[in-house]
Formats: C-alpha cells, sequence, structure tokens
C-alpha cells in the first residue's frame, strides 16, 4: 500500500499547485478497498500501484462530488471539503482528482481504460438515481438493488477485472467477484448507519432515511407493516424526526428482523463472491473483513 500512497503523491505532486496539495492531504484516505483489490490480483505487475492510485482519486472524486450533493459536513470521520472550504472548492478538487486519473488511464492498455472508464459513467448514473430516488419513499427492492449496483459496485468490479487483465487472469470471475463484493459491501454499510453510534460511522446515525434513502433495512420494513404502521413509517422519511420515531423505527426492524434479513443478502451476495474466487485465500480474506464489519 505504501507504492500505491507513494503514486498518489506524486501525481498530487504533477497537479503543481500547493492549493490541491494541501486539501488532498487533509482528505482521509479510508479503507483503500479498491487499491487493496487490485493490488491483491496483480501483485506482480509494474504498473498496479499507479492504478490502484488512478482507482483510489475517482474514488476521491467521487465522494468530493457525493458530500456536495448530499450536503454533508463529514466524511470519513473528518469534516468534508465541502464543509471546510465550500461547495465550489470540493467541485473543483473532484474535477482535478478525476482529470487527472484520466489522464494517467488511458496510458494502459485500451480494454484496462476502457473497464474503469465505463464505470465511472455507471457510478455517476447510480448517483443521479440514488438521487431521483430518494425524492419519494421508495419501497421497491430490485430498483434499490440496480442502484447500488451501479453507484458502489461497478467501480469495485471494475477495479478487480482491469486488475485480472493487467496480470492475465481471469477478467470475468474476478469481474464477478469484484461486483458480489461492492453490493455486500454497501448493503453492510446500509446496516451499520442503523446500527452503529456516530463515533463509528464518522457522520450521524440513522442518517440515510433522513436524506431520503430508503436502504434495505427500510424496504423490508415496510413490507412488514400493517396499512397504518406503513404510514407512520412513510411520514418520517426524508425528514430528520425525534428519538421517539427513530425508537420505534427501530422496534419495528427488531420485531420484523429487518437487519437480519439484508444481513442475509449481503451474506449470500458474498458466499457468491467467494464463489468466483474459490482459489485465492487472500480475496476470501477481504471479503470476510467485510462482512465482520458489521458486527
Ligand atoms: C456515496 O454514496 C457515493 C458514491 C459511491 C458515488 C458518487 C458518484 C458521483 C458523485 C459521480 C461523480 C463521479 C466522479 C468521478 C466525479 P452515499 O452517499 O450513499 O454514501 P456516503 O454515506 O459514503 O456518502
Ligand atoms: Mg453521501
Amino acid at each position: 500500500m505504501q507504492r500505491v500512497e507513494a503514486e498518489l503523491a506524486r501525481l498530487i505532486d504533477e497537479v503543481d499547485y500547493d492549493e490541491v496539495t494541501r486539501l488532498f492531504n487533509k482528505l482521509s484516505g479510508g479503507k483503500r478497498l479498491r487499491a487493496k483489490l487490485i493490488l491483491k490480483i496483480a501483485k506482480d505487475v509494474e504498473n498496479a500501484p499507479l492504478l490502484a492510485a488512478i482507482v483510489e482519486l475517482i474514488h476521491a472524486a467521487s465522494l468530493l462530488h457525493d458530500d456536495v450533493i448530499d450536503d454533508a459536513a463529514t466524511r470519513r470521520g473528518v469534516a468534508s471539503v465541502n464543509a471546510t472550504d465550500g461547495s465550489k472548492t470540493a467541485v473543483m478538487l473532484g474535477d482535478i482528482l478525476y482529470s487527472k486519473a484520466f489522464t494517467e488511464l488511458v496510458e494502459f492498455d485500451k480494454e484496462v481504460a476502457q473497464t474503469i472508464a465505463a464505470s465511472v459513467t455507471a457510478l455517476s448514473k447510480g448517483e443521479m438515481m440514488d438521487v431521483k430516488m430518494a425524492e419519494e419513499f421508495n419501497s421497491d427492492e430490485a430498483a434499490y438493488l440496480d442502484m447500488l449496483y451501479l453507484k458502489t459496485a461497478t467501480l469495485i468490479e471494475a477495479a478487480a477485472k482491469a486488475a485480472a487483465l493487467l496480470a492475465g487472469k481471469d477478467a470475468v470471475s474476478h469481474a464477478l467477484y469484484g461486483r458480489n463484493l461492492g453490493l455486500s459491501f454497501q448493503i453492510i454499510d446500509d446496516i451499520l448507519d442503523i446500527t452503529a453510534d456516530e463515533a463509528t460511522l464518522g457522520k450521524p446515525a440513522m442518517n440515510d432515511f433522513v436524506e431520503g434513502k430508503c436502504t434495505l433495512p427500510y424496504i423490508y420494513l415496510y413490507e412488514s407493516l400493517d396499512t397504518d404502521e406503513k404510514e407512520r413509517l412513510k411520514a418520517a422519511h426524508g425528514k430528520k424526526v425525534d428519538s421517539t420515531e427513530n425508537a420505534w423505527i427501530k422496534s419495528k426492524m427488531d420485531e420484523h428482523k429487518t437487519i437480519e434479513r439484508s444481513f442475509g443478502l449481503a451474506k449470500k451476495l458474498s458466499n457468491e463472491a467467494q464463489n468466483a474466487m474459490r482459489e485465492d485465500a487472500e480475496l476470501i480474506g477481504i471479503l470476510e473483513t467485510m462482512i465482520q464489519r458489521s458486527y
């Protein structure tokens, strides 16, 4: 991972603007899941750290823009760039990271470059769908999972596939692994929004529903409620509600086991990822660490 951090520092240095270096250094790197995947899949490939850095730059850019779109005050436990330096700066920094990533990406083989580039269109589409869906209460599980695939899983899928292409490994099975890992990862993120506290999350707890996002535990809850309760849940959607209402939602989730049901799907997807990658102990290890985050 040190080589990825060194590549990131080099690319930011090449932008040659102190303000960009200052802002980039303030960002928290996060788990670097996508970079880790690339390094594990394309272990001995010389330019794997560069590809990993490119994907992390794209991911960082997408989060900068996402925090503007979501009006988020924090990211990974630290104040977001839009909160400290304003939305305009956050958008412009995202543009610089994103375009720098693409300048580097075009030097790779066409199939590798196309794989990553196409995933960015997909994740941007996913973000737009997410925002649109949040305007109204959504109880459609399939529509939600389609959006989730685009918004979160496509870049992870593309990272795994591109790394396999670089390393001369099987692209299809690695892509499948990345896709299912990405979906499972995001479902666990959605669960943690409900079960974890603010200190662990680095952002307010139970915030998804406040932002209008009907994640799986809410979709499953809606299915299980009676007509009056359905109305009560809908009335709480998309706004900050008092602690009584949050406690009611949580108790109903307990009663109908909607967290367990959501976790069941995450586990199923993770098992599918594992089956795609049966002989690779390290990639299976990543899956296990991810699933354990939910405890
Ligand atoms: C986080 O979702 C958002 C994403 C994973 C993708 C955002 C994508 C864009 C803004 C498209 C623009 C892309 C580029 C490269 C400029 P979330 O809000 O559900 O999660 P959070 O709780 O981490 O904010
Ligand atoms: Mg967000």
